[in-house]
């Protein structure tokens, strides 16, 4: 089918990428002209493991183009999907203004039916509004529908989450942009649930704070564990054998981040708020998501007891790992925590340091994970890549003034480090 996607961020980028790949004609459009001109050449502003190498093939191939011209883009498509950002504003509720302006670049350009679906995250609602938009500004006056269709993708995982999706949500107003739809998404072979659009729109704001739940609880049971002598990781096994549970979003952090729960979590109980419901049982998911950090923080505090000119070592900066997205990430919290203590640090991550460099510009960065500890009093492990678990313990602990290690992600087992003469601290056990 001929596809146009407008914003080329992450939900729109990957899902263009992934349609072209099942074999459909997409147009990805975005306001940006220098990332237009980017992409053309076979670059991409992100890190996504398996991106790059779709994005190249499937332009190769003729399936997959980009542009700055929105018109041109819903002319030769039947179906476009909006993909901006609806980016938090400072009460917390979500600015739908860039899906406004879409909604009406789309109803100027529009001279035949089309299928606007909405992908970005938006209060329920939403989909009235864009259709009443579309209607407003759409000077041909010709017929169109809206549909709801949710991303739930994962960064990091994007492509994987993408082509082999759990469900796929599809909202509509009446039966006749189904078809269409069915046909766009026959090829990833997932279920297919389709509702109303505003059962569409909440189902994202829903599965997203039940998951940030998901981690404040298991965070809160960390917090118990620690004061009872139990372990953590021991209880999430437990609990998560048990299907109706499941073990996955039960890892203890130094608190969830990233550029989709925070600000879901506040637009969620925003959108409450309106409608006269006080959701306090999220308000919690968020008290106990900060205090979860400033646990951390206090933890180190009390074993460094000053942290004024103490030099730390801080492993991870992205807010999870497989991604440079520094967004809202839990370890640049953390570092700016540490760095208003009066610590210097020494930091690395092994893709997200390019981004963070101007928004923590204050501290050294190693390019070797193994060189982090160099006259450091203490190491710091932030986000759980992969790679630092092949971290060699024995030079870093040569290179430490004092073998100790602080990990907000349980990362090694606590066992094995005491055996190596680590002081080592982690969470909930
Ligand atoms: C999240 C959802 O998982 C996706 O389904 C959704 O599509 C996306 O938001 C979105 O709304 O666009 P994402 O923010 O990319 O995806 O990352 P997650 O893997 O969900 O991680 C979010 C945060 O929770 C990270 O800081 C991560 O470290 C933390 N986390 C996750 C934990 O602390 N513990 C866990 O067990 C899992």
């Amino acid at each position: 089918m001929k596809l146009t996607i407008i914003g080329t961020g992450y939900v729109g980028l990957v899902t263009g990428t992934c349609f072209a790949e099942v074999g459909h004609q997409v147009i990805c459009v975005d306001n940006d002209a220098a990332k237009v001109e980017m992409l053309k050449a076979g670059g991409i502003p992100i890190y996504e493991p398996g991106l790059e190498e779709l994005v190249r093939k499937n332009v190769a191939a003729g399936r997959l183009s980009f542009t700055v011209n929105t018109a041109e883009g819903v002319e030769k498509s039947d179906v476009v999907f909006i993909a901006v950002p609806t980016p938090p504003q400072t009460d917390g509720s979500v600015d739908l203004s860039f899906i406004e302006k879409v909604a009406r670049e789309i109803a100027a350009a529009m001279t035949s039916y089309k299928i606007i679906v909405d992908k970005s995250t938006v209060p329920v609602k939403t989909g009235d509004k864009v259709a009443e938009t579309i209607k407003r500004y759409c000077k041909a006056q010709v017929d169109f529908d809206v549909v709801s269709n949710p991303e739930f993708l994962r960064e990091g995982f994007a492509v994987e989450d993408l082509m082999k999706p759990d469900r796929i949500v599809v909202g509509v107003r009446s039966q006749r942009p189904v078809a269409a739809l069915k046909e766009i998404y026959a090829p990833f072979k997932s279920p297919i649930i389709v509702t109303d659009i505003n059962s569409a729109e909440l189902i994202k704001h829903a599965s997203n704070s039940f998951l940030a739940l998901k981690i404040s609880y298991i965070n809160a049971i960390s917090v118990l564990c620690e004061a009872t002598g139990a372990n953590v990781q021991e209880v999430a096994n437990g609990m998560g054998m048990d299907e109706r549970i499941g073990r996955r979003f039960l890892n203890p952090s130094l608190g969830f981040g990233g550029s989709c729960f925070p600000k879901d979590l506040s637009a969620f109980i925003k959108i409450a708020e309106q409608t006269g419901y006080d959701f306090r049982l999220l308000k919690e998911v968020q008290r106990i998501n900060t205090e979860q950090m400033d646990r951390f923080v206090k933890k180190i505090a009390d074993t460094l007891w000053v942290l004024k000119d103490k030099k730390i070592g801080v492993l991870g900066l992205a807010f999870k790992q497989n991604t440079d997205d520094v967004r809202m990430s839990p370890a640049m919290d953390l570092c700016q925590r540490l760095l208003k203590e009066g610590a210097s640090l020494r930091v690395h991550d092994p893709k997200a340091m390019d981004k963070a460099r101007s928004l923590l510009p204050n501290v050294t960065y190693v390019d070797d994970l193994n060189d982090v500890a160099e006259g450091c009093d203490a190491l710091v492990v932030a986000t759980e890549w992969d790679e630092f678990k092949k971290l060699d313990l024995e030079r870093a602990r040569r290179l430490l003034s004092h073998p100790i290690m602080f990990d907000g992600r349980n990362m090694f087992d606590p066992e094995e480090m005491e055996r190596l003469g680590w002081i080592y601290k982690s969470i909930g056990r």
